[in-house]
């Protein structure tokens, strides 16, 4: 089904109040235009603690990001190419969910809030706003990465999917994986931008969690968006199969340790593989690297066969921590979009001190993992706060967790059932920010 273009709907009329009343104007970016373009990414970047701008980085983050909308917070009035005093950008986007389907979904980045303007609601209304208006639209799930998991709770978000952080000791892990077929050569920077796009599409849908990408991303990490530093020293790989198709890539930066060149770090910008010969092929480069001792690699899933291809697991240490947060707005159209694991047929209420996804429904799920939620007045069996049906909605959380936590009410039989029903056989992973 075709999706809204985030650019072409209303400003929010709640929110677009609220600010007024606080002295701010509330009104859609022209990304298009010159001026307005310069001053929201000025503003987002001292937002992110980045530094002024250059004309390329400009240029750069107004094609990457024009799809987007974007939403500015001014001092009222404001004149027309004036400095945001906040920022947010959003589209529809696509979520991966369990069995290898995906629920549209509404994304937000860029939320900054200048120091200077801190703490007097604004955030709050941006963020109420983004949600109505997706809401609005008949968007089921709206979705973030953060910069602090303090933030967004507040709003019903909760985190759906934590990943791994490695720091792998080269020689200590060694490789005791299979032998490798198909073939690795390096690619440069440009071409690697196709071939990020590519094996990214196809490799997506198979884990909940992971989001559809776009063009400026992957040439964030090839390193040809204007104003990559160092860009010269990312390198590309890529494994291609018998056929001579691409069926994986790596993108890495070697740093050098220079009082024993056998000691260097490499760390791992981006490693996607959709083959078991891919992956064990583009490990085994990073692992065997001549001249490295240490790896790092961000956005790891959870639950990856790398430590089973080590001959000392120990030579590998992982860092778990949220990254993708999930926010559900319609609770039938969510569920419905995604398969689950074991039938089940339970009363379920879901409380939203926002309002979206208040109700309760029954849930049953059918024998091929379908489910069919009917609104009910019957007394619900399952209590699920709005942030523990986010948190589950992936299958990477435990149902059975958050009622140790206080999150899920209900009895330990019933909220068993909906475990076994909720849980992925992948697990979620999310391998970029946005
Ligand atoms: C985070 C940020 C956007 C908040 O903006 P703000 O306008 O000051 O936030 P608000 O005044 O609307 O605050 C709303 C609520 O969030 C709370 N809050 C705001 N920032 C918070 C933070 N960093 N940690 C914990 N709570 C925070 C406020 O205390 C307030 O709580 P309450 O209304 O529940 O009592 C702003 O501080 C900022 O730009 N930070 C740097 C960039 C950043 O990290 N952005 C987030 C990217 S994911």
């Amino acid at each position: 089904m075709p999706q809204p273009d985030a650019r072409t709907l209303p400003l929010d009329a709640e929110s677009l109040a609220a600010l007024e009343r606080r002295g701010f104007e509330y009104r859609l970016v022209d990304s298009t235009d010159p001026a307005s373009a310069r001053a929201y990414t000025e503003a987002e970047s001292r937002g992110f603690l980045g530094g002024e701008n250059t004309e390329e980085e400009i240029a750069e983050f107004r094609e990457a990001l024009g799809y987007r909308r974007w939403t500015g917070v001014f001092d009222a009035p404001a004149s027309a190419g004036a400095t945001p005093v906040a920022t947010i950008n959003s589209w529809v986007g696509e979520m991966s969910v369990p069995g290898a389907r995906t629920v549209p979904f509404w994304a937000i980045s860029g939320v900054t809030v200048s120091g200077t303007r801190r703490r007097k609601g604004i955030a709050r209304a941006m963020l109420e706003g983004e949600l109505r208006t997706a809401a609005a639209a008949g968007i089921p799930v709206a979705g973030l990465t953060v910069s602090e998991a303090t933030i967004y709770g507040r709003y019903g978000f909760a985190p759906a999917v934590r990943v791994a952080n490695w720091e792998i000791d080269t020689r200590r892990a060694g490789w005791a994986g299979p032998e490798t077929t198909g073939r690795l050569d390096h690619v440069d920077r440009e071409s690697a931008v196709a071939v990020l796009g590519e094996v990214h599409e196809r490799v997506r849908r198979a884990t909940p969690g992971e989001v559809d990408g776009w063009e400026g991303r992957w040439r964030q990490f090839a390193g040809v968006a204007r104003g990559t530093e160092h860009a010269g020293r990312i390198r590309i790989v890529a494994y291609s199969d018998a056929q001579g198709e691409h069926r994986g890539v790596l993108v890495y930066r070697i740093t050098e340790d220079d009082s024993d060149f056998a000691r260097n770090t490499l760390d791992v910008r981006v490693l996607l593989a959709e083959t078991r010969e891919a992956y064990a092929a583009l490990w085994r480069f990073v692992v065997e690297h001549d001249l490295v001792h240490r790896v790092r690699a961000r956005l790891r899933s959870v639950d990856e066969p790398l430590p089973w291809l080590m001959r000392d697991e120990r030579g590998l240490e992982a860092t778990v921590r949220d990254h993708g947060w999930v926010r559900i707005l319609d609770v039938p159209t969510a569920l419905q979009a995604r398969s689950f694991s074991a039938p089940v047929d339970v009363v379920i209420a879901v409380e939203d001190p926002l309002g979206f996804a208040d109700g309760v429904w029954r849930l049953s799920v059918d024998d091929s993992g379908s489910a069919t939620l009917t609104p009910t007045d019957e007394s619900p069996q399952a209590t699920l706060s709005v942030r523990a049906l986010g948190a589950v909605y992936l299958g990477g959380v435990r149902l059975s967790t958050l009622r140790w936590a206080g999150m899920v009410g209900g009895s330990p039989e019933t909220v068993a059932a909906l475990d076994r029903a909720f849980a992925s056989p992948v697990a979620p992973s999310l391998g970029i920010w946005y």
